[in-house]
């Protein structure tokens, strides 16, 4: 297996370009058993990733766990980027204060086993928050104490990931970016790539709906976020599906399916598509499975997509996701 490498940003860091993003396996994508979490993310490993995504809240710090028991058990250096913020309730600009990011960065550092965090995100603040710089002065103070090495942020809009460039040490943002998703290649990434920051893109697969696997018939447990999201009725919309109706998912694949060449997958074709633009750091798909793991990270050395195949995924956005969705993010 082939992987990948791109520097992270101007953190010195190479990650791999095809990295593992850890939500799934902390909760809210249905019944997660740890030991085969577990053996997933040893199979990342394998496969040469060397970059995590994770947060205190998937699971409560169960994905955290997992990840700090993978790296006792391997020699590999691996970077963890975990995420703080959704811990708060209600869910406040004004909660993004020293205090709580600051507690939150310790249980995290527990949970991580860890003196310093490799890369932390504010996960998903109110738009308000990248107005507040004494927010970004306290996770400033945060480095120079020794409790994180670099931090980020995700984001769900484009404006914010603009907006917060603007701190000279954001290192990272986090963003959906997928053929679902293609608004941020428009303005943002020429703006990352001159500023050098690391672009890590989340939701590469459309929740699994870019693996072509799913279908009209597919059922998903009560708690998961592809059941009790899918009109984000608990969190953002565009974090299920990409915010793109069940049905018009379906048929956009359906016309997607005639652009992959034989040999890979529908899901390694969703990857690749991603890894053609420069400005991406990496692609995290999630998996709970070594099976979609080991898949998913074949994209890294797949062939590069052909220029054929590219205007034709612009022309199915264009027609069928674009008019819905473009301009929500
Ligand atoms: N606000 C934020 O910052 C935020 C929000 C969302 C995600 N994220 C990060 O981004 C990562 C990736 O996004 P995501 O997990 O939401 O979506 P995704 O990567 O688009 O989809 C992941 C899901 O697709 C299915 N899948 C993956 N590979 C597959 C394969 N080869 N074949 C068939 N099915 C496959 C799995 O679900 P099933 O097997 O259950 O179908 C998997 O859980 C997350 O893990 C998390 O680290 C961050």
């Amino acid at each position: 297996m082939t992987m990948h490498y791109r520097e992270l940003g101007r953190t010195g860091w190479k990650v791999s370009d095809i990295s593992f993003g850890a939500w799934a396996i902390g909760g809210s994508w249905g019944t997660v058993d740890d030991k085969e979490s577990m053996a997933a993310l040893h199979k990342a490993v394998d496969c040469g990733v060397n970059f995590i995504d994770t947060a205190d809240v998937y699971g409560m710090g169960r994905s955290e766990r997992l990840i700090a028991q993978l790296k006792r058990e391997r020699k590999e250096k691996i970077v963890v980027a975990t995420k703080a913020g959704r811990r708060l309730a209600p869910h406040t600009a004004d909660g993004y204060n020293a205090r709580n990011i600051t507690s939150f960065i310790e249980d995290s550092l527990r949970n991580l086993s860890t003196d310093c965090l490799d890369l932390v995100q504010l996960h998903c603040p109110p738009t308000d928050v990248y107005y507040r710089p004494e927010l970004f002065g306290t996770l400033d103070g945060l480095m120079k104490a020794g409790k994180i090495h670099y931090y980020g942020v995700s984001v769900e809009r484009v404006e914010e990931a603009l907006k917060a460039i603007e701190y000279p040490n954001v290192q990272t943002v986090q963003i959906i970016f997928s053929c679902f998703r293609q608004r941020p290649a428009d303005l943002f990434f020429a703006e990352a790539k001159r500023r050098r920051v690391g672009v890590l893109t989340r939701v590469p697969l459309s929740s699994g709906m870019l693996t072509g696997r799913l279908t009209r018939d597919s059922r998903f447990a009560a708690d998961d976020h592809r059941q009790f999201n899918r009109y984000g009725e608990q969190f953002d919309v565009g974090e299920t599906f990409s915010g793109v109706d069940y049905e018009t998912s379906l048929a956009a694949v359906e016309e997607l399916r005639a652009l992959v060449p034989s040999g890979v997958t529908m899901a390694q074709f969703a990857l690749r598509w991603i890894l053609m633009f420069d400005a991406v750091t990496c692609a995290i798909p999630g998996g709970k499975r070594p099976s979609q793991v080991e898949e998913n990270c074949a994209a890294s050395g797949a062939a590069p997509i052909s220029a054929s195949a590219i205007d034709g995924v612009r022309r199915i956005y264009d027609q069928r996701i674009r008019p819905l969705v473009h301009q929500r993010w």
